[in-house]
């Protein structure tokens, strides 16, 4: 779409409600999400963002058995439970829908009956792990065993989550049912396939993945290498009891692929909010018309089904559009560790409320700070505190209290009416730097902010708040007030249209913030278009109260939650990490040796797994000056996808070899311990490909 969409249609993973919603939910894709809805809409676009509860899916039914209640019951549960977390922190959905409702069942099944009439589906029958005591077949969770790779006894079919290792349940070693202990034994069943091989090769996909160019770097390379691995047929439909029953004959006791009825939620929510709002149009002009901006907001697990699963269904249906972008971010960890549900590692955002009450803002600035957009990020306490009382409290805060505070001093509250300008040399410099620096952090916000780079964004936002405070420090109006009253007025009306900017400017990112912001103001109809008027607020307006918008995080409250995290830890009875065996260090080399080698900084474009060989990945490298093929013996610890985009360091001078017929021209620097670990060996800066490492 080259031209300006007409709407926008954003979405945001529909989450398992399957339990509380965490901080790596919120900054993986609910608050990003939201932070681009409020900005298209504060630009007065036509805009819907929907999302809504995934109720369906082994990951419902495993929290049903865990909790000894129905998988009905766990989702009225968590559903609300969600709902209420997305609306404390001011996700604003337009509607948030539920899979299990009629219209969701509906939607997914019309569209399923619709592909099997077109005759997209393949059935075919394949063997799967069938548990005779408990008359069912199992999904791969629900087969444990032992790890082929690890030995770890209590690997799951589709992973072993001591050493990582993607399994599929007839890879473990002596596996049992979860759900009764039984041996289970293969079984024919027949299901329906999505040929994604074939449809990989049609002129529409081929068409449609074009898109992908405008992506970000990272979701683009992860589609890639899917694609240049090719792609293969999946199941649409399961052998479960829980889900979308498949509404075709001989299909009895099956359910619809959760993956195939999730992203359809987000047809039934629209639908089912055009139900309630008439005045918003009809499903075809949302869903089927070129004009609408379709954009998904997601996690990276999510990304082959949103960027290509999901569009070879909308595609062989006929009738609807597809995605535009989706801007998928990478994963949010937790003080050192990846969160984890199951072991409690998370920040909760209902918990998070019982200590910090009202500070909602607060969270969703941290985790705009530090959104994991192009790599993993890392959320720690300290940081929390530090980004706060440095940047809310003491920028931010302080600068909107400053301004106020001696407007209702000096001037009982009104703006100051003003009749020449400044004519101190010294104070007009100050001012004008002020204000180039705010309309310079204003541009680059907006700029950002439509190109979903929402971190920078916000750091420009901060800005306008930076150069408001360095204007007050460089003039001083406090000192000045006794010699120079006129001038006083000046830098207060000034101050006082970036308090207007920020308030304006803070409703995408901080949205309670600027509420509170523009009743200090008392201009609470202040408009996004007024955000580029050198002047806002006209003489005499009358301001309203000040208020403190920040309060300070005290060193107590960190100590708290990371004595809450330690006792998490604790009760998980963490391992401690093994000690390395110590390898003896080799004998001396000369300098002149080391000199010999030339290390380099290189970005992995491409990862693919090597046919028939086990531990091998065929890696392009981008050296900055070159791109090269490399092979590497990795592919028992990292996932293709993982690599890409990464940094890591190259051996860029080793004499080419070839290995399986093909040639590799250098070799990646990788730390490996005695217990089959390995770590890449990067610059865990953003540093220039090519860079020489010394
Ligand atoms: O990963 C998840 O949490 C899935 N429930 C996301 C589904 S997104 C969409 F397809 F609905
Ligand atoms: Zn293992």
């Amino acid at each position: 779409m080259n031209k300006e969409p007409k709407r926008y249609l954003i979405t945001a993973a529909l989450p398992y409600a399957n339990g509380p919603v965490h901080i790596g939910h919120l900054a993986g894709c609910y608050l990003p999400a939201d932070i681009y809805t409020r900005y298209l809409k504060a630009l007065g676009k036509d805009v819907l963002f929907i999302c809504g509860s995934d109720e369906h899916g082994v990951p419902i039914t495993i929290k049903a058995k865990k909790e000894g209640i129905t998988p009905q019951q766990v989702v009225d549960k968590y559903d609300g439970i969600m709902k209420n977390a997305f609306k404390d922190f001011g996700i604003n959905f337009t509607y948030y829908g539920r899979t299990s409702s009629k219209t969701h069942h509906d939607t997914a099944q019309a569209s399923f009956k619709k592909l099997y009439d077109k005759g997209v589906f393949k059935e075919e029958t394949t063997k799967q792990y069938y548990d005779e005591e408990a008359n069912q077949f199992l999904a791969d969770r629900y087969i444990t065993g032992t790890c082929p790779r690890c030995g770890n006894p209590g690997a799951y079919g589709d992973q072993c989550e001591k050493c990582g290792t993607a399994l599929s349940p007839t890879d473990l070693i002596n596996p049992k049912s979860a759900l009764s202990g039984a041996v289970p034994v293969l079984r024919e069943t027949k299901n329906w396939f999505l040929p994604m091989g074939e449809i990989q090769k049609t002129e529409q996909f081929k068409h449609y993945i074009k898109r992908f160019e405008d992506w970000k770097p990272n979701i683009k390379g992860q589609c890639n290498s899917w694609l240049t691995e090719g792609l293969q047929s999946r199941a649409m439909t399961r052998d479960l009891d829980w889900g979308v029953p498949v509404p075709v004959d001989g299909a009895e006791g099956k359910v619809l692929y959760v993956w195939f009825d999730a992203p359809i939620g987000y047809i039934s929510a629209t639908e089912e909010f055009l139900q309630t709002d008439k005045g918003r149009g009809d499903l075809a002009k949302w869903w089927m018309d070129d004009d609408t901006a379709l954009i998904h907001f997601i996690g990276k697990d999510n990304i082959v089904f949103h960027a290509i699963i999901f569009p070879m269904m909308l595609m062989t249906h006929g009738d609807y559009i597809l995605p535009l972008n989706v801007p998928a971010n990478e994963f949010l960890n937790l003080e050192g560790d990846k969160i984890s549900t199951s072991r409690n590692w998370a920040v909760w955002l209902h918990e998070y409320l019982v200590d910090f009450e009202g500070r909602q803002d607060e969270l969703r600035y941290v985790l705009t700070a530090i959104a994991p957009e192009t790599k993993d990020s890392e959320f720690t306490w300290k940081d929390y505190q530090t980004r706060i009382n440095s940047e809310l409290v003491n920028i931010f805060g302080n600068f909107v209290n400053r301004v106020l505070v001696l407007c209702d001093k000096y001037y009982d509250g009104l703006m100051p009416t003003l009749t020449n300008e400044l004519t101190d040399e010294k104070l007009l410099n100050a001012k004008q730097a002020c204000l180039d620096q705010v309309a310079n952090s204003l541009h680059s916000m907006n700029q950002n902010l439509g190109a979903v780079k929402l971190r920078e964004a916000q750091a420009d936002f901060i800005n306008i708040a930076r150069a408001g405070n360095k204007f007050l420090a460089d003039t001083e109006p406090w000192k000045l007030i006794k010699s120079d009253a006129e001038s006083v007025k000046q830098i207060l009306f000034v101050a006082l249209q970036i308090c207007a900017k920020l308030a304006i400017a803070a409703e995408p990112f901080l949205p309670h913030t600027a509420t509170k912001l523009k009743g200090m103001l008392n201009a609470n109809d202040l408009q996004w278009s007024n955000l580029f008027n050198e002047n806002i607020l006209g003489s005499n307006h009358q301001l309203g109260k000040a208020e403190i918008l920040y309060r300070q995080v005290e060193d107590e409250e960190i100590q708290k939650q990371l004595n809450r995290l330690e006792e998490i830890k604790k009760a998980n009875k963490l391992e401690p990490k093994p000690t390395e065996t110590l390898h003896e260090v080799k004998a001396d080399i000369s300098y002149e040796d080391f000199d010999k080698l030339d290390l380099r900084v290189g970005k992995i474009l491409e990862a693919i797994k090597v046919p028939k060989a086990d531990k091998l990945l065929k890696l392009t490298v981008d050296l900055g000056f070159e791109k090269r093929t490399i092979l590497s013996g990795i592919a028992e610890y990292y996932k293709p996808e993982e690599l890409l985009g990464k940094l890591v360091t190259v051996v860029a001078n080793l004499a080419p070899r070839k290995i399986r017929g093909i040639e590799s021209q250098g070799m990646l620097l990788m730390a490996g311990n005695d217990f089959g670990k390995l770590y890449s060996v990067g610059p865990d800066l953003e540093i220039e490909v090519g860079s020489v490492v010394k």
